[in-house]
């Protein structure tokens, strides 16, 4: 396994794949990797002969004040996870590499980003958008494998590399959850004890509104304040409840098969995500 540093390396070497006629597959991440990282991984080996993990912590996709100084970081312990999964590139830039200091370009979709997570973390997307493309410029890859666990994000991505031509084939593969239905997460690692036992309450939420769903309820504003409930008690504090159209990300007032429900709430200082599709 290689271990790339800068974009002009990683670039000489995936110019050499496209000449030996390989496909490359590329797994953006930031780092801390958990089994929910392992299984894009694994999906990316099936679609490719070549994979390059990424492993950055984004500073630009973070706000002021959220958690970026203090992102969980082990490049020591993702260097022998990768391994044992075959990964035959990390591409892990400094963020000096990544960004000049005079770096005045950046990358925006204007549409699906503005709910959700784009509401409650202005720039977000913004930061995403721009790092997915340099990453995208620096892997050059033929197919690039996302999480739904990020079902938001996956769709910003998908619709940047449909508007902006990126030759590259966008797979979402699902999440990957702890037994007890905690989806997996590297913030997971901050919680205490008693936040790890509120946290369930994203999933706990998440499936009474299936179960609502099953049993004929079709009102969302009814399914999106019972969700509110469920979080409350489990004593996490709500950031959103949102129930969407998978395909804009706008609200819908009627649930229906494929709807998305998704969530974001804090345990403590953590701020948690979580989402299905009915
Ligand atoms: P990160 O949070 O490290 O996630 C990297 C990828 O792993 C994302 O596509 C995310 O959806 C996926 N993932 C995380 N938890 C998962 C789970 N439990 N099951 C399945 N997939 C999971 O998302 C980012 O990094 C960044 O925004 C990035 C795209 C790398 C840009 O900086």
């Amino acid at each position: 396994m290689k271990i790339i540093t800068t974009p002009s390396e990683m670039q000489a070497w995936s110019r050499e794949r496209l000449i030996a006629g390989e496909r490359i597959a590329c797994v953006p991440t930031m780092g801390y990797l958990h089994e929910g990282h392992l299984s894009l991984v694994r999906r990316a080996r099936t679609a490719a002969d070549r994979v390059v993990l990424t492993l950055f912590v984004n500073p630009t996709q973070f706000g002021p004040g959220e958690d970026y100084a203090i992102y969980p970081r082990d490049p020591g312990r993702d260097r022998a996870l990768c391994e044992a999964e075959g990964v035959d590139v990390i591409f892990m830039p400094t963020a000096a590499e990544m960004y000049a200091p005079d770096a005045s370009t950046a990358v925006v979709e204007e549409a699906l980003s503005r709910r959700l997570c784009g509401a409650s973390r202005p720039g977000h997307f913004r930061g995403v958008c721009t790092v997915v493309s340099k990453l995208f410029n620096c892997v050059r890859p033929d197919v690039a494998v996302f999480g739904q666990k990020d079902a938001q994000q996956a769709l910003v991505i998908k619709r940047m590399v449909r508007d902006l031509n990126f030759p590259i084939e966008i797979i979402v593969a699902p999440i990957v959850r702890e037994p007890d239905g905690l989806a997996l997460s590297s913030r997971n690692v901050r919680l205490s004890a008693e936040e790890r036992k509120s946290a369930l309450g994203l999933s706990r939420a998440l499936g009474m509104a299936r179960e609502a769903f099953a049993r004929g309820e079709r009102d969302a504003a009814t399914v999106r304040r019972r969700i509110e409930e469920e979080l409350a008690a489990s004593g996490l504090r709500t950031d959103y409840v949102e129930i969407v159209d998978t395909g804009t990300m706008e609200p819908v007032a009627q649930l229906a098969p494929g709807v998305l429900v998704a969530l974001a709430a804090f345990a403590g200082q953590t701020r948690l995500i979580d989402n299905c599709e009915l």
